[in-house]
Parts: structure tokens; C-alpha cells; sequence
């Protein structure tokens, strides 16, 4: 039954209730934003009713997929660049960074050529070019389990309380309030979904939602790509504006086929200088059983290298104790060397081989880094949707310059 521009639709088979509700639940929306996206969709692709339909709509979308397009995009909270390492591999031109720590822009320097600009509370939105995607990952200390456990335990304020780390989510929606880029890749730890019992998480989906994008989320494991469990959230959001109806992004699925080991990225002779100490070895085990003894499961991570490490935390270089090598019964265990850290976070060769700061400010880089490989990942899925963009307009967004760039030229090639 239809009245003007509503539709009412009646006996809704069950399974396709159920189909409406999971949907609705993963992406947030409305059972009727669920009803029309879905049918607006196949009206946009010209779908007919010859079923099935579908699958037909994923075939359009691979068709039109070059392997990378020529975006722009700025790197904010950049460390060293994996952001910008992941994202020029897919074609993307940098025009603005910003990172304030002075050893990590000694690094970003050397590895990319432009000096970032520092404290991104002092910077004008409006002296930010206009870009396609604005990539951040932004700080996690607030929100990680080690940050909101120490802070706890100082009785000091966490997440969006705490004053110099989470208000900086804010700076970042001011930037995107001004200069709307038409797509956001942000980066966190696992847990700012959790923190504070959901709440940190809700108001930045609420910020994100005032600010008028779509949202996608997901928990990405980096195992599978490198030798490590480094479990970070995801965030990719479009411009409503842009994309009036809600992108078909996926995230990426991991790589097939056999997983990365330690011993693919260990070094063969490492300098005896990673070797603990016997003095630091006995205080780690020392430690270890204190809290064993307590029931909480702090401790040192000895691993051998047929399997794979833990987190490579920002903290490393105080005493390695979550990522230590057995070398035998004979030997004491070695922490990794910064080249194993640059592998072991999926850093090229060029960057293992280029260290311009000290190990302590190495192993904090690597240790706050996202790792670019599965950057890369995330960003070839939304170079798929870019490119049904580019179907759509002929052009790429806020891109004059690439005005006549049509997606016929690269696919073609
Ligand atoms: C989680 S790390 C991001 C690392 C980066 N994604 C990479 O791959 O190397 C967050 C970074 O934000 C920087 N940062 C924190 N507060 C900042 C501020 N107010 N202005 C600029 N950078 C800041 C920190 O120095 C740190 O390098």
C-alpha cells in the first residue's frame, strides 16, 4: 500500500524482519534508513527484478575497482607515518601533517621529507588544505587498559575528562566540522569501545553522527599480516553529504594462507646488548609471581620464535617484558632489537634500515605506531568506494586539480 511518498509493507516474512534488524543493529540506523538505503541502492544501480540481485551489485563494484586513485589526504597525530605509508601505497598524495613530539618528527622527517607541523591545538582549521580523507590515530593513553588503570589508580580523570588527551577527539571534530572531508580513517586502541562503560565510545559516535557521516567500526587484528596480536579499532566514516546513502564498505578480511612466525622477522646475530641482564630477569620473574600470587595477570611475555608476539607496547623500552625471546636453557632471554620491531610492525625494509633517533625513542615510535599493512588493507576497501564515487561524479572529491580523472583511464590499463 502506498500514500504519497510513503510505503507501508505488510507480512514481512520473518527472515526478513530478522535480516532488517541485524543490519539496523550493525550499522545504527533506522529499520526505514535499513528499508531504503537497500532500495535505493538498486534503484542507483539500475537493478531489475531478475533475481538474483545482489550478488549482481557486488560485480558492478569490483568491475569499477582500480588498484589505487589519486587522493589526498592529511596525516593528523602522525608519529612516524604508518598512516602515510599505507595510504600512499594506494595512490595518496599527503598534504599536511601534524605531530608535536620532537624525536618522532626527527623520524618523519627522515622517512618523508616534510618537517610536521606540532601541537595540534595551536593549528587554524582553515591552514589545513582541503583533502580527501583525514587520517588520525588520534592518542590512546586516556583510553587504553594500562592508561585508565594507572589514572584510576592515582584517582586522576580518564577519557573525555581528562583534560589534555581526550578533549584532542574535539580539536579533531572541529578540524572535520571546517573543513568536511568527505571520508575519516581513524585509529584507537580495542578498548575505547569499552572504556568507561561505553560511554567514551557513545559520544564519539554521537560526535561523529551530529558531524553528519556514516560510520563503520571494527576491531582489526594485526596477527596474519605481521607476527603479533595488536588489536586496534577502526573507524572509517563518509560525508552524508557526499555519500547520500550509505556506502557498501567492507573491512577487510584477513590474508589466506600461512600466518607470519617471530622467526620470520628475527635477526640472526643480534648485538648481546638485548640480552637481559641476570639482575633484570630475576626482578621480572620476581614481579611476575608478586602478582601471579595477587591473581592478576600481569607479567613478563616469554615467547619462542615458532610463535607470536604480544602487543609491542609504547613502553618496550623500559624493560621489554612483554615481547622477550627464549634463546635456550643456556641463555637468558633477549628483548627484540628495533629493526625486529620495525618487522615485526610491518615496516618496509627501507624504514628497518633507517634509525635516526635512539633505541628508547625507536621503540616508543614502533610502540605507538598503527601497523601500515593493515592500514593498507583498510584503505584498498575504501578505495573501492572512492572509485564507485568516481563512477558516480567523474571526479574525485575536493580534488580539483584530477577534475577530468575518469576511472575508465586507470581501469583500463
Ligand atoms: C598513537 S600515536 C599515533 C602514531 C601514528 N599513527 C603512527 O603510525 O606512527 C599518537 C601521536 O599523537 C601525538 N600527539 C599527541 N598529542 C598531540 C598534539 N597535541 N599535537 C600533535 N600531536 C600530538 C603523539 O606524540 C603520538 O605520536
Amino acid at each position: 500500500m502506498s500514500v504519497g511518498n510513503q510505503l507501508l509493507v505488510r507480512n514481512v516474512p520473518q527472515k526478513t524482519r530478522a535480516w532488517i534488524d541485524a543490519q539496523r543493529i550493525q550499522y545504527n540506523m533506522s529499520q526505514q534508513e535499513v528499508v531504503l538505503s537497500v532500495l535505493d541502492q538498486a534503484v542507483d544501480y539500475g537493478l531489475e527484478l531478475n533475481l538474483p540481485l545482489f550478488p549482481n551489485l557486488s560485480t558492478i563494484v569490483e568491475r569499477s575497482v582500480p588498484e589505487n586513485l589519486p587522493f589526498t589526504f592529511v596525516d593528523l597525530f602522525a608519529g612516524i607515518g604508518g598512516f602515510r605509508i599505507a595510504l600512499e601505497k594506494v595512490g595518496g598524495r599527503c598534504l599536511f601533517s601534524s605531530e608535536w613530539d620532537k624525536y618522532s618528527q626527527k623520524t618523519y622527517k627522515a622517512w618523508h621529507g616534510d618537517m610536521p607541523h606540532g601541537d595540534i591545538r595551536e593549528i587554524k582549521p582553515a591552514d589545513i588544505p582541503d583533502h580527501d580523507i583525514l587520517a588520525a590515530g588520534f592518542p590512546c593513553q586516556p583510553f587504553s587498559i594500562a592508561g585508565v588503570s594507572k589514572r584510576n589508580s592515582l584517582g586522576t580523570a580518564h577519557g573525555f575528562n581528562c583534560a589534555t588527551q581526550g578533549n584532542l577527539f574535539f580539536q579533531l571534530a572541529t578540524i572535520i566540522k571546517a573543513k568536511r572531508p568527505p571520508l575519516l580513517f581513524l585509529e584507537n586502541v580495542k578498548n575505547l569501545r569499552s572504556h568507561d562503560n561505553g560511554r567514551t565510545w557513545a559520544v564519539i559516535q554521537e560526535t561523529l553522527h551530529e558531524l553528519d557521516y556514516w560510520i563503520f567500526s571494527e576491531v582489526i587484528d594485526a596477527a596474519g599480516w605481521v607476527p603479533q596480536h595488536r588489536e586496534r579499532v577502526y573507524i572509517v566514516c563518509f560525508d552524508k553529504r557526499e555519500f547520500k546513502q550509505r556506502p557498501l564498505f567492507q573491512f577487510p578480511k584477513k590474508p589466506e594462507g600461512r600466518k607470519p612466525r617471530l622467526d620470520d622477522i628475527l635477526e640472526t646475530a643480534p648485538d648481546e646488548k638485548y640480552t637481559l641482564t641476570p639482575h633484570l630477569w630475576n626482578y621480572l620473574q620476581r614481579y611476575a609471581e608478586s602478582h601471579k600470587a595477587k591473581g592478576n595477570g600481569f607479567g613478563f611475555g616469554l615467547v619462542t620464535p615458532e610463535k607470536i608476539a604480544r602487543t609491542l607496547s609504547a613502553r618496550y623500552y623500559k624493560d621489554g617484558s612483554e615481547i622477550l625471546i627464549f634463546q635456550g636453557n643456556s641463555k637468558l632471554p633477549r628483548r627484540l632489537t628495533p629493526k625486529e620491531c620495525a618487522r615485526l610492525m610491518g615496516f618496509d625494509e627501507k624504514y628497518q634500515e633507517h634509525q635516526v633517533v635512539s633505541d628508547t625513542q625507536a621503540y616508543r615510535q614502533f610502540g605507538n605506531a598503527v601497523v601500515p599493512k593493515v592500514v593498507e588493507a583498510v584503505a584498498r576497501q575504501i578505495v573501492k568506494i572512492l572509485a564507485e564515487k568516481l563512477v558516480e561524479k567523474g571526479c574525485l572529491l575536493k580534488r580539483t586539480e584530477v577534475n577530468n580523472y575518469r576511472v575508465e583511464n586507470k581501469a583500463s590499463k
